[in-house]
């Protein structure tokens, strides 16, 4: 995600809510893309459908309720807080194991901490922990620095004290984590033995970590396994949203309600862009790009993490907004735009950003913090993208179809980064990053990549058409049709369909064959 955005302000227990009734598991990393909102309930556009602002939630399934308990033990293992300096002192990395399908000589899967604080679940019940399970393996997750409980001990987020989280000493933590990591008595990792495989897993950003980590230090990590990774780095990644429009059927009406929108917004006339403003719920927002740039935020993780419907009692998220688009009366630019504020208010009210306070905390620029607190991931997020990735998401260029605001450009972004940190250049180095990884053009051994033909990081994947790359038995490329972000790391379920489910079990019997595993 990268609206990048500002942090997620989401109040924690909607999001374990949210997390409970859309069945998404914490593998599910997110490149916080756009806004906070990083996991999407389909009854977020309840009002779409019934017309009322009263939220009807689902209860848990039991198979979610499964997903709730949290008995996994938080392990700390202690890093430099600078590879190359140990005299900048040291810092805790968390991580948690499940050590249940181990046998000696087994794998281990390290899956790859990436943008956010890890989650037990991962350990638990994920298609790591099935993966484990099937190939006799350890199963070790291990935090991203400067996440979660992960956090070197610094007073704020200010530029000097974020200058030891970038990529390079990422990587060093987990080939240092694999080097010394099993060899502390106290470590659950010392029955791990040493003819044993590592194996690096992770989706998004940490998908690029995991195949990074082979490339890097390939006498540590025999094989990866890389979801959704986005290994180039783009400044101005418009095709995010072409992306998005791509999987909306409703793409020309909601098109048609943004090209209106932007009559507005660039039309001078300040009493009708206050009256849009109020209109949609965000009255409270001075800055009009600010605004524009929170209109996005229901839709967007909707298309990014789309799942289908799980049980008869829910219902298609992606249908469910796009019909009220087609079954709007009125068809007129005007009349689709008061469908989307609709749909805006209901977002708002369960996203619990009731009061002008959180709306502000949230989407306005002059309210980027570098405090401390709970918007620490996305800040730290923030500082990589700013510096190493861009991902900037940007409206594309009239006249292709655009489902955000023309005033959402690169410069948006860069004045959100430099807004918080001053000292930083005005542009991020990712000439640095693709010189540095090797972009698309990378050729790993026994790297696995898995991308969803659906997911809008697909065109900076090596899947996409740029890419102009090949499937090898030494670097198979697998695509799931109809896949979103990270979609085959989630846990299994009934519903998953034939590319979903083929996709996994070639990814299993490659590891298999490399491992020479009958
Ligand atoms: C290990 O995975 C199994 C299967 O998903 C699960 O039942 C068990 O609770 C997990 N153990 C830990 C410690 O997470
Ligand atoms: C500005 O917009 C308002 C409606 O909000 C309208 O009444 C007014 O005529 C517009 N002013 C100009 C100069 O177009």
């Amino acid at each position: 995600m990268l609206a990048l955005s500002s942090a997620k302000y989401c109040n924690y227990s909607i999001l374990i809510f949210l997390l409970l009734i859309t069945h998404l598991s914490s593998t599910l990393e997110a490149l916080p893309l756009q806004h906070n909102i990083e996991r999407f309930d389909i009854n977020e556009f309840g009002i779409f459908e019934d017309h009322s602002f009263i939220p009807t939630f689902i209860e848990p399934q039991p198979e979610q309720k499964k997903i709730k308990n949290r008995d996994s033990t938080s392990y700390f293992f202690t890093q430099p807080i600078d590879h190359n300096d140990q005299s900048q002192g040291q810092f805790n990395q968390r991580y948690f194991v499940n050590s249940t399908f181990y046998k000696p000589g087994g794998p281990v899967f390290l899956y790859v901490g990436g943008e956010s604080a890890i989650m037990t679940s991962t350990v638990e019940y994920s298609e790591a922990s099935e993966l484990a399970a099937s190939l006799n393996g350890f199963l070790v997750i291990a935090e991203h620095r400067y996440h979660g409980e992960s956090l070197p001990n610094i007073p704020n987020m200010k530029s000097e004290n974020l200058k030891f989280l970038n990529t390079e000493q990422a990587l060093q933590d987990f080939a240092n984590f694999i080097i010394n990591a099993p060899s502390s008595s106290s470590s659950p990792l010392n029955v791990i033995s040493k003819d044993s495989k590592w194996i690096s897993i992770g989706g998004s950003y940490g998908g690029n970590l995991a195949a990074w980590l082979r490339e890097k230090f390939p006498n540590l990590i025999f094989a990866a396994y890389a979801s959704s990774a986005p290994v180039k780095a783009e400044l101005n990644f418009f095709q995010y949203d072409q992306a998005i429009a791509n999987r909306l059927p409703c793409r020309d009406l909601v098109g048609e309600s943004i090209e209106y929108i932007d009559s507005i917004l660039t039309s001078g006339n300040r009493s009708a862009i206050d009256d849009l403003k109020k209109q949609f719920g965000l009255d409270a927002i001075q800055d009009d790009k600010d605004f524009a740039s929170a209109l996005n935020d229901p839709f967007i993780p909707m298309v990014q993490y789309y799942f289908p419907p799980t049980s008869s009692s829910e219902q298609d998220s992606i249908k469910m907004f796009c019909d009220a688009f087609t079954n709007s009366p009125d068809q007129s630019p005007k009349g689709l735009t008061a469908v989307y504020a609709n749909g805006m208010k209901y977002f708002l009210q369960i996203q619990g950003y009731t009061n002008t306070d959180k709306i502000l905390k949230v989407y306005a620029t002059n309210k980027l913090s570098t405090d401390l607190g709970e918007n620490q991931d996305e800040t730290a997020w923030m500082w990589q993208y700013c510096n190493e990735f861009g991902y900037y998401q940007t409206a594309p260029q009239p006249p292709s179809l655009r489902l955000r605001s023309i005033l959402i450009d690169a410069d948006y972004y860069q004045s959100r980064c430099n807004f918080l940190w001053p000292d930083i250049p005005n542009s991020p180095d990712v000439d640095r990053i693709n010189n540095a990884y090797g972009s698309t053009n990378a050729i790993i051994s026994r790297v696995i990549y898995v991308n969803g033909d659906g997911d809008p990081w697909f065109p900076l994947t090596v899947s996409s058409n740029d890419a102009n790359r090949k499937s090898t038995p030494n670097t198979p490329i697998l695509v799931v049709k109809g896949g979103a972000h990270v979609t085959d790391l989630r846990p299994p379920t009934s519903v998953d369909w034939d590319s979903l489910k083929q996709a996994r079990s070639d990814a299993r019997n490659y590891l298999k064959t490399w491992l020479n595993i009958n």
